[in-house]
């Protein structure tokens, strides 16, 4: 039996219909930007492993970092203790981050550290007294994860339709979708806007936080709105 019918009868993958899905292609080893399969055939990794893999499969001062530290320390209960590295990266990335932003919470994945925002924000305002702060204000098209904070705040793919019924209330504001030359943007951007200002008039008192994806609604691969349709212009 190859590789790909073992995986196929014991493992299920992430975004997958595992029934009418393709077969899998087995990776045996990986360099820069390439992946090999098993008769050494190169795929270039245009995805990096879904955006991750920034610096290329198997970078030998990675590999050799990894390996120096796990021969030294490789983990520590975060829960009363603490160790030097944790603390220069904090460091060094405070001095990149824009003020008031200051202090660091390690999460494991993207959707967990949505959660964690979430909570965060939340459990701000039970502390302030000001329990009515219920509700998260997210953008139309936004993706934040796949854990059910993150789904209820962008619930944005077809693979979280299913769970709707158990997602929090959330407020939706329309996203000026644009693209390079867009004529109209400037009349979007003021439409989304008004949106946000007459969503924070008639809830503002109520909203514990804003979620949005930065610099672009990157994910969703959306680019309509319910706010405008090309007939307002
Ligand atoms: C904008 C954004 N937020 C959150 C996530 C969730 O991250 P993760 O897949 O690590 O849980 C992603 C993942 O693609 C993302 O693009």
């Amino acid at each position: 039996m190859t590789l790909s019918q073992r995986d196929r009868r014991i493992l299920w993958h992430p975004f997958t219909q595992e029934k009418t899905a393709s077969a899998v292609i087995p990776i045996k080893s990986a360099k820069g930007s390439y992946l090999y399969d098993e008769q050494d055939k190169a795929y270039l990794d245009l995805i990096s492993s879904w955006w991750v893999n920034l610096h290329g499969h198997a970078h030998p001062e990675i590999a050799t970092a990894i390996y120096k530290q796990a021969n030294q320390l490789e983990h520590v209960i975060f829960s009363g203790f603490t160790h030097a590295l944790a603390v220069e990266l904090c460091e060094e990335l405070q001095k990149i981050l824009p003020d008031p932003l200051s202090r660091f919470f390690f999460s494991d994945n993207g959707s967990t550290a949505v959660e964690v925002a979430l909570k965060m924000s939340y459990q701000y305002w039970v502390n302030k007294e000001k329990k009515e702060r219920t509700l998260f204000l997210s953008f139309e098209g936004g993706y934040h994860g796949d854990t059910f904070g993150a789904m209820s705040v962008g619930c944005t793919s077809g693979f979280h339709s299913v769970f709707s019924d158990l997602f929090f209330k959330v407020l939706t504001l329309p996203y000026p979708a644009t693209w390079e030359d867009d004529k109209h943007v400037a009349l979007k951007e003021e439409k989304a806007l008004i949106a946000l200002d007459e969503m924070l008039k008639n809830h503002g008192k109520q909203v514990a936080a804003i979620i949005l994806e930065p610099l672009v609604q990157g994910a969703s691969g959306r680019t309509g709105s319910g706010v405008w349709d090309l007939s307002d212009f």
